[in-house]
């Protein structure tokens, strides 16, 4: 972690020539995908929520959380009493990292080094948005906002700062609850959706 830390301010201290998240080389994941998807929604929300990278629908359409576990995450929304459009959704990285299989492109997790090579984008859109709250969905987001490796479940019960001064909640990715199995989905759920309300409750 130290490295991947050390890795990403000499990546900060780097001059900026590109147009954006379309045009970074900072890493290599841009190779294989079809665009950058950037983070969207309110700029002026007090809530914003980090997943991990986009996904096979997302790389196509170019927009956060609009495949799968977009449809997870916004049921798990209007349960907890939040509207997508209040909020700013993104990502720890923003080009999605695949692997053929078959037909299929099939995600592969970010590395340490790419996610904290893309932490750049995300620090851009915190400052911009200075959220209250900022939701950790899952592991490689806890990683990008914390540099914290403890597993989810003992996450979700810690209050985190995040160095801009926002709370950090942390909670379940939705793709999660979509690999469950089917005896553990209603759990996760109800934990999603319990720590949404948490955040909506947070930034009040
Ligand atoms: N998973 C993510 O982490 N982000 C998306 O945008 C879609 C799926």
């Amino acid at each position: 972690l130290a490295k991947a830390r050390a890795m990403q301010r000499a990546l900060a201290d780097l001059p900026d020539h590109s147009g954006g998240p379309s045009a970074c080389r900072r890493c290599d994941i841009w190779r294989h995908a079809t665009q950058a998807v950037p983070g969207e929604g309110s700029t002026s929300a007090t809530i914003m929520l980090v997943g991990e990278q986009p996904g096979d629908e997302e790389d196509l359409r170019g927009r956060p959380f609009v495949g799968p576990a977009g449809r997870v995450l916004d049921a798990a929304l209007t349960t907890a009493g939040l509207e997508r459009g209040e909020l700013y959704i993104t990502n720890a990285v923003k080009h999605f990292k695949w692997q053929p299989r078959g037909k299929r492109r099939l995600h592969q997790r970010p590395t340490t080094t790419e996610v904290a090579a893309c932490n750049h984008w995300l620090d851009a859109e915190v400052s911009q948005v200075k959220p209250r709250i900022i939701v950790a969905l899952g592991a490689s987001a806890l990683r990008a906002l914390a540099g914290l490796t403890d597993s989810i479940e003992s996450a979700r019960r810690l209050q985190i700062p995040h160095a801009s001064g926002a709370q950090i909640v942390c909670t379940y990715h939705p793709s999660a609850i979509l690999r469950a199995d089917p005896a553990n989905a209603g759990q996760l759920r109800s934990r999603l959706v319990d720590d949404l309300r948490r955040a909506r409750e947070l930034a009040a």
